[in-house]
């Protein structure tokens, strides 16, 4: 896609891109502006790292540990990511890899041997986890202050209380929320009194969606499977943030014209012939139709390459917040 910068950008790194210059000659392009999620959580991880090193010369270096039991060949793809963007951040990193068999009552003592390690500062247990393990368990275990995934029952309360600054917030929304403010602030839109609507009631994402949109003075709908009629309460948002598992569940048409459209879906679906080794090719498609929906939106992330690289962006921030508390630089 060929893409203009925003001239609204205040920073060096792209944030929004658009095609608006053909767009009065030719209406088959999309309308929307892009909302480049690579560029801006390029630019949080740098953030990140360049106060991770001040923190570091003050004798604190942030330390993660990742968690990861059994063999799920996508948990691995993401652990490994989250590795490395900790490395690229300067901080201590360790991984702990499990066999599938691992017992609960292993895993819950190696997240409290984690909990009383001083060189860590953030604990994440990569789901899912195998069946003989209750996630919910072993995720209460995590210390609240060392919780960077959000998780625990004390950073969701602490969110659906409105006290946003004190909690440690699940890094996906978070991650949404920060192109969400950008895209409003590009198209010079106010996101109080907005309507917005959480298609997805998950706790990772649609319910902490729903609080942080809520902290933000939207006017805030949770819709769900069970919703009477999606596409109506779809097209009365202003604000559309897509957290259903489902491809391109959410049809362009329902879109209201100008929304912002935050697609947090990452679909794997059937693409068209073989790839060189003679596999059937795949494609990622996000939950929002992109095509259809770019003709109507006034900003939209793209699947790939629009929230997806945020979440990682967030663990780091959240490893740096957890350390920095630890450290005693900040009351709160
Ligand atoms: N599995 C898929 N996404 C996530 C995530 O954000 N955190 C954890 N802990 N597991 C996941």
């Amino acid at each position: 896609m060929s893409a203009k910068t925003t001239s609204m950008d205040r920073r060096s790194q792209p944030r929004l891109t658009c095609r608006s210059k053909d767009q009065a000659v030719n209406e088959q392009r999309p309308h929307a502006l892009l909302i480049d999620g690579k560029a801006v959580a390029a630019r949080e991880v740098e953030e990140t790292a360049a106060a991770a090193q001040e923190l570091i010369a003050r004798g604190v270096r942030p330390g993660l540990a990742v968690v990861l039991v059994g063999e799920d060949p996508a948990s691995h793809v993401y652990v490994r990511s989250k590795g490395k963007a900790a490395e690229s951040c300067g901080f201590h990193s360790v991984q702990h890899t499990l066999p599938a068999s691992t017992s609960e009552a292993s895993l819950v003592a190696l997240v409290e041997k984690l909990n009383d390690d001083p060189a860590i500062h953030g604990i994440l247990v990569q789901l899912p986890l195998p069946g003989q393990i209750d996630a919910a368990r072993v995720l209460e275990t995590i210390a609240p202050g060392k919780d960077v995934d959000g998780f625990h029952p004390v950073n969701a309360g602490l969110l659906a209380i409105g006290d946003v600054s004190r909690a440690l917030v699940p890094c996906t929304p978070a991650g949404s929320m920060i192109l969400l403010r950008e895209a409003a602030r590009d198209l010079n839109i106010k996101l109080a009194g907005l309507e917005a609507v959480v298609v997805g009631r998950s706790n990772i994402v649609g319910k902490p969606m729903a609080q942080l949109l809520l902290a933000e003075n939207c006017t805030v709908t949770i819709a769900h499977s069970r919703t009477n009629d999606l596409a109506a309460t779809v097209g009365r948002a202003d604000v559309v943030v897509a957290a259903v598992g489902r491809p391109e569940m959410i049809r362009g048409d329902w879109i209201k014209p100008g929304a912002i459209v935050i697609d947090v879906g990452i679909n794997r679906v059937p693409g068209e012939g073989l790839d060189k080794n003679g596999k059937a090719r795949t494609r990622l498609v996000g939950d929002v139709e992109f095509e259809s929906a770019a003709m109507r939106a006034g900003a939209i992330t793209p699947v790939p390459g629009g929230v997806g690289p945020m979440t990682i962006a967030m663990l780091m921030k959240n490893t740096l917040k957890a350390a920095v508390r630890s450290a005693s630089l900040q009351k709160r």
